[in-house]
């Protein structure tokens, strides 16, 4: 028999791409269409049952094994290092992680540099391969201010489309990674429901590589 997949999902704007290229896929699940304030679920026949949460939150459902797979940008993966495999590029949200700051910025070697961020681990990985010394500055979100009063030299960043930056005066002056969406997978579920997630990511890599012609 067919053994059902537990999906995460991200909420939001990524999350109806992800579920778009997902009923392309062959995973149709209408219910999830509906406006609502539901969270789960299922369609029995295509073998799949959807949960929607938080971004950041999908790979402690996947590590967890309470979801078999999920879908969760290459910014989170890298600043959590869930242990999950990951499957496939599904090559939706793409946009990048930059270091940006106001126009007349220069560096001063004397003093760390104050980085604000959502992202600590990576800001911090990315300036020990520099060698450079910084003071972390965690904020969870309108990072952008913080250079324009003075609570940090730099931001470390996702760039999209580069108009937050653009709005606020402020200038990117280094890519850190570029960013775009996983399939990722339980250890455990991988090895139970081998046949079932492997096709899954077989048939989302082809509906992704086909989305993008
Ligand atoms: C993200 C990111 C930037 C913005 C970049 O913020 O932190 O602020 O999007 O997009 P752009 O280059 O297309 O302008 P998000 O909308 O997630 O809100 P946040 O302020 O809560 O981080």
């Amino acid at each position: 028999m067919k053994k059902t997949i537990n999906v995460a999902l991200p909420k939001g704007r990524l999350g109806d791409r992800v579920y778009s290229l997902f009923e392309r896929a062959g995973y149709a699940c209408p219910s999830i269409l509906d406006p609502g304030r539901k969270l789960l679920f299922e369609n029995e026949e295509a073998g799949v049952r959807y949960f929607s949460v938080k971004p950041s939150d999908v790979p402690i459902y996947v590590e967890r094994g309470v979801a078999d797979v999920g879908v969760a940008g290459a910014d989170i993966l890298l600043e959590y290092s869930p242990d999950v495999y990951e499957l496939c590029d599904l090559r939706l949200g793409r946009c990048r992680m930059a270091v940006a700051a106001k126009k007349d910025f220069r560096d001063d070697n004397s003093r760390p540099l104050r980085v604000a961020t959502k992202y600590p681990a990576i800001a911090r990985e990315y300036y020990r391969s520099l060698g450079r010394d910084i003071d972390v500055i965690k904020l969870n979100g309108s990072i952008e201010i913080a250079p324009l009063l003075g609570l940090s030299d730099v931001i470390v960043d996702i760039v999209e489309t580069g108009k937050t930056l653009a709005e606020n005066g402020l200038v990117p002056f280094a890519t850190v990674t570029e960013i775009s969406a996983r399939l990722i997978a339980n250890k455990v579920s991988y090895e139970f429901k081998n046949k079932e997630i492997r096709e899954m990511a077989s048939r989302a890599e082809a509906a992704a590589v086909g989305g993008e012609k």
